[in-house]
């Protein structure tokens, strides 16, 4: 069968690539555009989702030495498609001009964790890449909404922000979310229940003193302090606390499918304006009593971005942690500010 003779008379001839597959011609008009920062192992489970779920169309950009890698990637999630079924151009690039007027952006340049470090470790490195990325960025993508994983999350978004100028509804630091999900298998595992039904939230800033919830944390309604131990419950925070290093230690590099995952919900929930209270690094203007300072706090995300930041009535050990923490992260946050 020659090309197009399947086709109705009217569009036999015409072409049958539309702006898609190969990265040939621009996206479909109306689709969404996703610009992953880092073409990494985060920047490439971010692809694999976003294609799988729909959202729009991805560009996977990454430094000029890397232009390559991440064609190929690109080029291997497009050809997944193929697989499993789903519409989405996916484009490899190196160029801030293939991310213009993106309506996400998510950040992952940078360098991860080794074994025995910290994230407040990758500040020197990777404070010079969000600088860069800020740059194109605003340049760029000045009306997208932006979503900040490279660590130190914290020092690293309020930078983005500071760098930019862009408005705190649509800037946001992805740490809350994941935090929270390793909270929340450890609380499953130990309850014995499904994973599903555990509700949970961790606030503050994404280091060792991070604020595991546990006045907000139920299962399926019924409060986890009612399931589990005083004890146990010790155990899962000062677990969940060091959730990432677990895995740095165990793999030899940072965490990325929960990682992608987490900053997707937030995507997703702006995109389809779906309003998702979501526990999320935000700038605070005075909210929980801190002031230009970036860290965790439940907020809900919708069409405009960061709609509301939810103040939850925390107990007097929960505001004593969340103090603690944000004294870490105004440390690492006055170094950034510092660095000229
Ligand atoms: N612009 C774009 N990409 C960059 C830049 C830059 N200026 N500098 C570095 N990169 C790219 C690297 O070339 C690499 O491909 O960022 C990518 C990071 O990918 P990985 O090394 O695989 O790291 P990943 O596991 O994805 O983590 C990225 O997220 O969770 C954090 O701590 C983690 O800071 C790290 C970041």
């Amino acid at each position: 069968m020659a090309p197009g003779e399947f086709l109705p008379h009217a569009l036999a001839g015409a072409p049958l690539v539309s702006g898609r597959g190969g990265g040939k011609g621009p996206p479909m008009a109306n689709r969404k555009k996703i610009a992953l920062i880092g073409a990494g192992n985060i920047g490439g489970e971010l692809a694999a989702l976003v294609a799988r779920k729909e959202l729009g169309d991805v560009v996977l950009f990454d430094i000029p030495q890397k232009t390559d890698f991440a064609k190929g990637k690109a080029l291997d999630l497009e050809q997944n498609g193929a697989v499993l079924g789903y519409d989405a151009s996916i484009k490899g690039t190196s160029s801030w001009a293939d991310c213009a007027g993106a309506d996400v952006l998510i950040v992952t340049a940078g360098i991860p964790r080794k074994p025995g470090q910290s994230r407040d470790d990758l500040v020197a490195t990777n404070l010079p890449i969000i600088r860069s990325v800020a740059d194109g960025a605003k340049e760029h993508c000045p009306d997208a909404l932006v979503i900040v994983i490279s660590n130190p999350i914290d020092a690293m978004v309020y930078e983005f922000k500071r760098r930019t100028g862009f408005p705190r509804e649509r800037v946001l630091g992805m740490a809350g979310v994941l935090d929270s999900a390793r909270f929340q298998l450890f609380l499953a595992r130990e309850a014995n229940v499904s994973v599903k039904d555990v509700r949970a939230m961790v606030l503050g800033g994404h280091g060792d003193d991070m604020v595991p919830v546990l006045s907000a944390c139920t299962i399926n309604g019924v409060r986890a302090t009612e399931l589990i131990s005083k004890d146990k419950l010790e155990a899962i925070v000062a677990r969940t606390r060091k959730g990432g290093g677990e895995i740095v230690g165990l793999m030899g590099t940072s965490a990325y499918y929960a990682p992608a995952s987490s900053a997707v919900a937030m995507a997703e929930s702006f995109l389809l304006d779906q309003k998702r209270l979501l526990p999320a690094a935000v700038y605070l203007d005075g909210e929980y009593g801190y002031k230009d300072l970036y860290m965790g706090v439940p907020v809900v995300i919708g069409g405009k971005g960061v709609e509301k930041i939810v103040e939850l009535p925390l107990t007097a050990e929960e505001k004593e942690m969340l103090a603690k923490s944000a004294k870490s992260v105004q440390g690492i946050t006055d170094v950034v500010k510092a660095a000229s």
